[in-house]
């Protein structure tokens, strides 16, 4: 279906937008790459260049899911909006404007998540907002949060949506490599919210 492969390329395309990289260096003449973990994503766009900034890089690594999302919906398609929802997640991951080196795909599955299944999407915050204030440390917070929403998914019998969860919990882990390493050595940056942090 000639459908199906727009889509996943303007899904791809979509997901590869690098806003942290971008808004870093058109607002702040600063490449987040190069401060704080390295990583393009929300967490470091917050550590680096602020709350404000933080916050629109989210909104925008959730947008390009959540567009990707939409995208059967706009080519009246029925094809599956996790699925080629994939494509920018795969894209944030590897984006084709920044050298195929990308982020943890922890907004951007969230913002999929929204547009497919927005009582699940509430739950995957809940989970996330929890971990978050009790461990204090965003990237425990991504992997649990993945984990737990992959165990819950099992009671909605939707195989694709714990299929889909399962994939996406596997690589958060892997691109959490250097978080973990962190972590087992009682070093992984901490956010100033919840019991976790102290100084
Ligand atoms: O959003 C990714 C988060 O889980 C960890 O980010 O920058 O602390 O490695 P960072």
């Amino acid at each position: 279906d000639l459908n199906i492969i727009w889509m996943l390329l303007i899904g791809y395309l979509l997901g590869s937008i690098p806003s942290g990289v971008w808004i870093g260096k058109i607002f702040f003449n600063k490449d987040i790459r190069n401060f704080g973990s390295g990583n393009m994503g929300t967490t470091n766009t917050f550590r680096v260049l602020g709350k404000k900034a933080g916050i629109v890089v989210l909104l925008l690594d959730m947008l390009k899911g959540s567009a990707a999302a939409l995208l059967p919906l706009m080519f009246h398609s029925n094809a599956n909006a996790l699925l080629i929802g994939l494509s920018a997640i795969f894209g944030h991951a590897f984006p084709l404007f920044a050298h195929f080196k990308g982020g943890k795909t922890v907004a951007t599955s969230v913002g999929v998540l929204m547009i497919y299944n927005w009582q699940f999407f509430l739950l995957a915050w809940a989970i996330f907002l929890i971990t978050m204030y009790v461990t204090s440390m965003v990237s425990v917070a991504s992997m649990i949060g993945f984990t737990l929403i992959t165990i819950s998914s099992l009671f909605y019998h939707d195989w694709v949506l714990t299929v889909v969860a399962l994939v996406l919990t596997i690589f958060v882990y892997v691109r959490h490599w250097s978080n973990l390493g962190r972590i087992a050595r009682g070093e992984e940056n901490m956010v100033p919210f919840g019991f976790g942090y102290r100084r």
